[in-house]
Formats: C-alpha cells, structure tokens, sequence
C-alpha cells in the first residue's frame, strides 16, 4: 500500500464512520416544536414526561419525551430574527430529525374562521420587497413592491434585475402527510392545507392583505414561520409549519388568544403520530 492509497482509506474510512453518525442522528434527534409565545409554547411543554428547562441566550427550550421519544419545545419569542435565532440554536444544539413552527396567525383568507387551522405546505417571507424608483413628493404605495428573493444569489438584491418572483419555502412531505393525518380528530374547526405568510408587520389594510392572498395565495399571515423554515433548510433539517387563525379581519373574526392553545392540542396529536411512525421505521 502506497501513501496515496492509505490517506484515500483513511479518509473513506472517517467518512463511513460521520454517515453512520449521522444516520443515528437522524433516527433519535428529538422533535422540536416552536411557538413565539408563552401561550404558544408552555401548554406543551407541560405535556412532555420528565421535562427540563434549560436557557441559552435570551431563549427557553424545554427537553422532555412524549411516548418515551425525545421532543424539545422551544419558546422562540416573537419575530422573524427570534424565529432564526431559535431555529439555529435548536439546530447546532439538538440536531432534531424534524422541527415544526406552530401558533397563532390573523387570516388572509375569508373562507378561513377563527379555529381553524393552515397545515403550510409552504411558506414566504412577506417583508422581502424591493420598492419601483419614485422622486420625492411621488409618496409610496406597497401595492407596487416587487417581491425580492433573498437567496436567488449572492450579488446585491438591489441591482438584479431579474424577474422577481417570491421565495417559497416547502414543508417536508412526510411531516405534512402526518400532519393531515390527525385533522379528523380536531372538532375545533376546519384543517386545510395552504400558505403562511410571515413579517414582522401585523397587516390591518384589507387592500393590502387582499393583495397578498390573490398574489401569493397566502392564507393566513403571523411572525415567524418564514424565518424558521428558511434556517431549517439551511441545516437540511424537515419542517412543516402549522398555524391556528387567533383572528380574521376579512370576515370579522374576533381575535382569541385562546387558540394558541387549541394549536398545541393539534400539534400534539401531530407529535404523537409522527412518533408512531419514526419508531416504526427504526431498524431493530
Ligand atoms: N399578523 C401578524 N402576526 C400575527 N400573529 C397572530 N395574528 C397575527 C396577525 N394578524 C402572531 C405572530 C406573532 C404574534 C403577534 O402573534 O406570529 O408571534
């Protein structure tokens, strides 16, 4: 054996060792559920078995198991740059085999009610525009913007004069196969599947949330899900985004903070069947 060829095993050697790794990894990393607020987050960490809080920076996270699998919670605070941050501490620290964004969300859509509930097969990021050139006195008007895809390249987003259209950011098949799964349990409302717009703005023009839902067929509209699926698949770890409408002002649906935790009660039912199926996909 020469040099060349003992450094080549070496290496395939350490590369078979990290897939194998990896591989376990994706088998027992946790579920990690988010919601921005206490309302949003604390119901199901109080549901998990043996749960302990543990705080990194300003965010909390409980570690805990339901049906004796590893499930984190995590309290991302509210916003799209919380929502990051959250998703890439959850990501380097636990190494989830899914992660799923869920809470509350004002409706796009005036066939949605108070209670129902927006299963995201994906989601976009509503505060990337870029505005047409207008001289002073012309004023402003955000039913001009052209949507900016942030990740189209990595020259200035300013300057590209391609054709914008907007970032959609897709939940994983299975997670979104699961989440359906469980929809004839929830006697609360209707489950539908849609699309989750996400800003840090809370939008009360109903021309312009009309104009949202007819260009990008946003359902509903919130703060974080965006941001979270777009760290998820930076790290290649599945998403799905999940969202109860706490309030619809296309149709006059009163805010209820109570929905939040409506939303976990559904997630939950989610966990557990996504549950039952990772342990049933494990090698013995
Ligand atoms: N617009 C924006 N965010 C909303 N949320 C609920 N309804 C709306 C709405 N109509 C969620 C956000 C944020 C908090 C204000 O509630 O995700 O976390």
């Amino acid at each position: 054996m020469n040099n060349k060829t003992i450094v080549m095993s070496v290496a395939a050697c350490c590369m078979a060792v990290s897939s194998l790794s990896l591989a376990q990894q994706r088998v027992t990393g946790p579920i990690v559920i988010q919601g921005a607020m206490p309302v949003e987050a604390e119901r199901f960490a109080q549901r998990l078995d043996n749960p302990q809080e543990l705080d990194i920076g300003g965010w909390r996270f409980w570690r805990g198991t339901v049906d004796g699998y590893p499930v984190v919670v995590s309290e991302t605070l509210k916003g799209m740059s919380n929502a990051s941050a959250a998703t890439a501490i959850a990501a380097t620290q636990f190494h989830p085999v899914a992660i799923i964004n869920q809470g509350t969300a004002g409706g796009h859509d005036p066939a949605l009610k108070v209670y129902d509930i927006v299963l995201g097969k994906y989601s976009v990021n509503l505060g990337a525009f870029k505005t047409p050139r207008k001289q002073m006195g012309e004023g402003s008007d955000p039913l001009q913007w052209k949507p900016m895809d942030l990740l189209a390249s990595k020259g200035s987003a300013g300057e590209d004069k391609t054709p914008h259209t907007i970032r959609k950011f897709p939940a994983d098949a299975q997670l979104l196969s699961v989440a359906e799964s469980v929809k004839e349990s929830y006697k609360k409302g209707n489950v539908v599947e849609g699309v989750i717009g996400s800003a840090d703005m809370w939008n009360s023009e109903l021309d312009r949330i009309h104009a949202f839902h007819s260009n990008y067929q946003t359902s509903v509209e919130e703060m974080e899900t965006a941001s979270a699926a777009q760290i998820s698949a930076a790290f290649n770890i599945p998403f799905v985004g999940i969202r109860i409408l706490s309030n619809n002002i296309t149709n006059q649906g009163a805010y209820d903070p109570q929905t939040g935790l409506a939303c976990q009660d559904y997630v939950y039912q989610v966990v557990k069947a996504y549950i039952a199926k990772v342990q049933g996909q494990k090698p013995e």
